[in-house]
């Protein structure tokens, strides 16, 4: 098993406390392992810390793409890799499906299957390396670090039109918790989860049923705290024409930390699916705790990440991540 990034005793003590949570995990369930690669391919999970490492001193927001990847993979057939195919002359895959347009960081996962392939061929799974890889950039960015649950092997499909699956970000808080609870996740994994955004960035598109509301002649939703609505107004005019234009998730954006609860708690959550976690009296008190409390944030999300990661996958390895291998 790799070392681990995190270094304090408090890290440590993390650590120990997540390993625990996984085998517990584990144990309720299926052909996921904490020590599959051991012996076949050792260096597996100190090949893919590298491949993120390299990554994120060029870029940092590779974290960010990488993390919101992985949650795509594992919403849309669960976590078997199809989201990392390129469509074909045939059939059009989830990659380039409305919501995955704007995925990208996917040449991550690339250099770290062709520096695994060099290392130990055919034993490392794309759904694997991209659990691991999205738990790396946690790390890294200076959020939790969790023993990931190896041995989810590669689908052979992967459709565009199923990508509708993913929730959206007008979606309600009903909606939110109809996509979790169908996939066997709970309204803490909701809001532990969500608070993924605080690494990364939302184009206008995302956030512009919030600051032009037609029902308000034009205003901004009057849950927006004034001055922030201003901000983003003014990062995405009405006329805008810059494809890039948009706002980072939280203010802290290329940080993983407990930000994202407290901006939603001052008006400063960006999407409506932040928003949607004020409307209900449990996930309101999950915010506070969160916001109160980084350290039951890093706990909640690694454990939930763990049983997001555990969604049923695939059973092959691919050679290469874009392609299923040929029969
Ligand atoms: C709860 C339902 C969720 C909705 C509706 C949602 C929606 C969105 C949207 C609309 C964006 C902005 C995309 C853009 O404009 O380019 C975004 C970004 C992001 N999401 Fe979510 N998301 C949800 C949950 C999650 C979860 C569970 C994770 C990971 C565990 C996640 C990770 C991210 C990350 C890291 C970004 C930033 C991406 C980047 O900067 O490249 N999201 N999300």
């Amino acid at each position: 098993m790799a070392a681990p990034l995190a270094a304090s005793a408090e890290a440590a003590l993390l650590l120990l406390v997540l390993s625990v949570l996984a085998a517990v995990a584990l144990r309720c369930g299926d052909a996921l392992s904490l020590d599959l690669y051991d012996e076949s391919c050792p260096e597996a999970e100190a090949a893919v810390t590298v491949a993120v490492r390299q990554a994120m001193a060029n870029d940092r927001t590779v974290a960010a793409g990488l993390l919101r990847m992985h949650f795509h993979d594992c919403f849309v057939r669960g976590c078997d890799g199809s989201v990392l195919l390129d469509s074909t002359a045939n059939v059009t895959a989830e990659k380039d499906g409305p919501p995955n347009v704007s995925l990208h960081a996917f040449y991550v996962i690339d250099n770290a299957k062709r520096a695994l392939e060099a290392l130990c061929p055919g034993v490392v799974s794309c759904a694997d390396i991209l659990a691991l890889a999205a738990r790396d950039a946690v790390a890294l960015s200076g959020g939790p670090w969790w023993v990931v649950a190896v041995g989810g092997g590669t689908g052979r499909l992967s459709l565009a039109n199923e990508t509708t699956a993913l929730p959206g970000p007008t979606a309600s808080f009903d909606q939110l918790k109809q996509a979790f609870h169908g996939r066997g996740l709970s309204t803490k994994d909701l809001v532990a989860l969500s608070g993924a955004h605080t690494l990364g960035f939302a184009h206008c598109s995302s956030f512009q049923n919030r600051i032009r509301v037609p029902a308000f002649q034009g205003a901004a939703d009057p849950s927006l705290s004034p001055s922030f609505a201003a901000a983003l107004r003014r990062a995405c005019p009405a006329n805008n024409t810059v494809r890039a234009a948009g706002s980072g998730l939280d203010a802290t954006s290329a940080a993983f930390d407990n930000t994202y609860y407290r901006m939603l708690q001052a008006g400063r959550g960006l999407l409506s699916s932040d928003e949607a976690l004020l409307t209900h009296p449990k996930t309101r008190a999950f915010v506070a705790l969160y916001a109160a409390s980084q350290e039951a944030f890093f706990r909640a999300f690694a454990k939930s990440m763990l049983r997001m990661a555990a969604l049923n996958g695939g059973d092959e390895v691919r050679a290469n991540c874009r392609r299923v291998n040929s029969s």
